[in-house]
């Protein structure tokens, strides 16, 4: 087995997968990105194919638990699930770099911890880093991963996992001291050795903040243009994902009625005896 990489990057149609350092590389210390990179979250193995060769990453996030579980917050997620979606995902993709979000209190507790939990999500689904959330707190843990082969992408700012900390899920970095820490978490996680930062929910002075004081891309959600990279919740854009929109996200489908439609459709026929037709049904005699 061949273990030599083929060819480049994305924009220029790729042969082989995307890797965290390919995504690292995009930014030039100073200029920044030259070209955007663009990622969004995948949880199953159809929608990965759909958007694989569209975009640099997917993003296996623990936002799942509410998109796809209907939880209220993403604290309920567990490793078995990250995992088996983390697994799905990978045997829809083939360019696309494909990260797995580390869900809540798999990794905070300690480095070791964090290591074991890790190991695990990137053995049993072959992707090609993990994310966790959190800042300067989180700095040793990521050094410790980082240092023993486990790609880290970061995220700051708004953070869901630490939603009740937090008090809701307000745009971060409104005041001055606010604005000043979340500056101060993005460089401790840079510093620290993780390859990507995502930056969630915060305001463009502070977005914009971080991308200049970083060597790695910065990742944008809810955080304005000033970013290297933006990520979204794939449901979001799709219209598949009805509870709530946040002020960031722009519509570019609505699949969400499509379907409604699409079913109510199939019911009509149904109960119209119109499905199954002869088209449908095998061994029928053509009329
Ligand atoms: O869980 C998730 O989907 C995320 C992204 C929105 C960044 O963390």
């Amino acid at each position: 087995m061949s273990t030599t990489p083929q060819s480049g990057t994305s924009g220029s149609a790729p042969s082989r997968r995307i890797t965290v350092r390919d995504i690292a590389a995009r930014k030039v210390p100073g200029t920044g990105t030259a070209e955007p990179i663009v990622c969004i979250t995948a949880y199953t193995t159809p929608m990965a194919r759909f958007m694989d060769k569209q975009v640099d990453l997917m993003l296996v996030g623990d936002s799942l638990g509410m998109v796809v579980y209907g939880m209220e917050t993403t604290l309920g997620v567990t490793l078995e699930m990250m995992i088996n979606h983390g697994k799905a995902v990978m045997r829809g993709a083939n360019q696309a770099c494909v990260i797995v979000d580390m869900p809540f209190g798999t990794y905070q507790a300690s480095p070791a911890e964090a290591f074991k939990a890790c190991a695990r999500v990137m053995a049993e689904t072959g992707c090609a880093g993990i994310k966790l959330e959190g800042g300067a707190e989180m700095a040793e843990t990521v050094r410790f991963l980082t240092s023993r082969g486990i790609p880290v992408m970061g995220h700051v700012g708004l953070t869901p996992q630490s939603v009740h900390q937090l008090g809701g899920y307000r745009a971060r970095g409104r005041t001055n001291v606010e604005a000043d820490a979340i500056v101060t978490d993005a460089k401790a996680i840079a510093e620290a050795g993780a390859f990507s930062v995502v930056i969630e929910g915060t305001l463009e002075s502070v977005a914009a903040a971080i991308t200049q004081a970083v060597d790695i891309p910065t990742i944008g959600i809810g955080a304005s243009p000033s970013c290297d990279g933006q990520i979204i919740v794939a449901e979001d854009i799709l219209g598949l994902f009805g509870t709530f929109t946040p002020k960031f996200v722009k519509r570019y489908a609505d699949l969400g009625e499509d379907v409604t439609k699409a079913v109510a459709r199939y019911a009509a026929d149904v109960r119209a005896r119109r499905f199954p037709g002869p088209d449908q049904v095998f061994g029928a005699k053509k009329r």
